[in-house]
């Protein structure tokens, strides 16, 4: 007789996948610019939005990258998989046609900042992302991407 396997538990990471993706320099936080970036860093950001992704019911990745190719490369595959994004774009926010050209092929990107770029130097008021994600949040420090997880959620649950 062969005894059925016991269902597997739930995954802690179940649910709809969401890639959290950075930019340059964004691997330096906590060192860098703290009165600007705030002290978490990177693994702190990483930590508090994969506990976020749970309390959401959302599967999240957080990666970073100071090369522009990784980070369109991934938006390549975000867009084959049809993966949600929440991006961080840094520096390349403010200039890069390739990385805006690559968002457009992905069907939901909300673009986020730690700080508030329009409060800042001209040249970090232009973003070259924004006409083509979702929406923009910017200001909250880590929050912007506890912001961007949450209306992720709410808008998968209104879409199901
Ligand atoms: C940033 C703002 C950008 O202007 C800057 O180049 C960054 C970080 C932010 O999260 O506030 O690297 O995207």
């Amino acid at each position: 007789m062969t005894v059925p396997a016991p269902a597997a538990p739930p995954s802690p990471a179940a649910g709809r996948p969401v890639w959290v993706l950075n930019g340059p320099n964004l691997g330096r936080l906590g060192a860098r610019e703290p009165e600007i970036y705030g002290r978490a860093g990177l693994d702190d950001l990483r930590q508090a939005c994969l506990q976020w992704g749970q309390e959401l019911g959302l599967a999240v990745e957080v990666r970073q990258t100071d090369s522009e190719a990784e980070l369109i490369g991934w938006l390549h595959q975000a867009a084959d998989q049809a993966i949600a994004v929440v991006l961080n774009p840094a520096a390349f926010t403010h200039y890069s046609y390739g990385l805006r050209d690559a968002v457009v092929q992905v069907p939901l990107v909300i673009e986020v900042h730690l700080s508030n770029p329009a409060a800042r130097e001209e040249f970090r008021h232009n973003s070259v992302i924004s006409a083509v994600a979702k929406g923009t949040i910017a200001g909250f420090g880590v929050d912007s991407y506890y912001l961007a997880l949450s209306e992720l959620a709410r808008l998968a649950a209104a879409s199901t």
